[in-house]
């Protein structure tokens, strides 16, 4: 792992943007991974930023990392729409290269398993943008996760109900189940890029770096991945015990140098 504490979450994901645009520009047919939530918005308007100014979004394949159980794509509050109104609608993607996780498809097993296939077929994901749950989750794995699980159907923590009420008129009206990439799909992409921002990060963001590799935090699974980037912002990484957070560091102590 590596870690890179920026002044700002804006810094963060400027750089974070760079790093995608590089990637993209280099190999045209990038396949992505993406999440949800409200850490990747700036993320998201960077890429759009850089593609209005000539980047080439018309062979990248996307996947995101999950969807709610039960909300059709025209939703307001489904990640098709969420992903379609900060991304994808200002990206030159094909809308069929997009794909997320269909909350109402049924047997939701057979589903889950076309989906991990199609990311087959796609090449694998060349970068997985994560962000990170306040109970560290990541995607929708919650504590208890085992690592090496596959893409499938998983009930929500009160604490995830919770933290998401906040984008539904109310706490009631918050899916208590969803379909998620497993811990062992997203340890296969070939990078991870996990973003952290805030002090409510703080906490998660510190055991997945610091503490034992632990089903109890599922962002842990990440110290076994050969090639993670953490970007957090000094919010979030107010708790780690590391000192010198001025720039970025192999966590823990590498021989490679290299941030990028
Ligand atoms: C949701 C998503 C996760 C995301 C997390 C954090 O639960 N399924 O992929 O990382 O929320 O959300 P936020 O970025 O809003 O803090």
């Amino acid at each position: 792992m590596k870690l890179c504490v920026f002044d700002t979450a804006e810094e963060a994901s400027r750089q974070a943007a760079l790093l995608i645009d590089a990637a993209v520009r280099n190999q045209p047919a990038t396949v992505l991974g993406l999440a949800t939530g409200g850490t990747p918005l700036a993320l998201y308007r960077e890429m759009i930023r850089a593609c209005r100014a000539g980047t080439d979004y018309s062979r990248v394949t996307t996947f995101n990392l999950d969807e709610y159980c039960g909300l059709p794509a025209s939703h307001p509050q489904s990640y098709r729409t969420f992903m379609d109104a900060n991304l994808f609608s200002g990206l030159n993607i094909a809308p069929q290269n997009t794909h997320i996780p269909d909350g109402l498809a049924s047997p939701a097993a057979h589903y889950c398993h076309a989906y991990e296939a199609e990311i087959r077929a796609a090449g694998g994901i060349d970068i997985q943008i994560l962000g990170i749950g306040s109970n560290g989750h990541i995607g929708f794995n919650e504590p208890g996760s085992a690592f090496d699980s596959r893409t499938r159907v998983v009930s929500l923590t009160p604490q995830t109900v919770r933290d998401n009420a906040r984008f539904f008129h109310s706490p009631d009206a918050v899916p208590r189940s969803a379909i998620s990439m497993g811990i062992g799909t997203i340890l296969e992409a070939r990078q991870c890029l996990l973003l952290g921002f805030g002090e409510k990060k703080a906490q998660a963001v510190r055991a997945a770096l610091e503490g034992p590799a632990t089903t109890d935090l599922p962002a842990s699974a990440l110290q076994s991945h050969p090639d993670v980037l953490v970007f957090l912002d000094k919010a979030a990484a107010s708790a780690l015990s590391r000192r010198d957070q001025s720039s970025c560091h192999p966590v823990p102590k590498s021989r490679d140098e290299n941030i990028f």
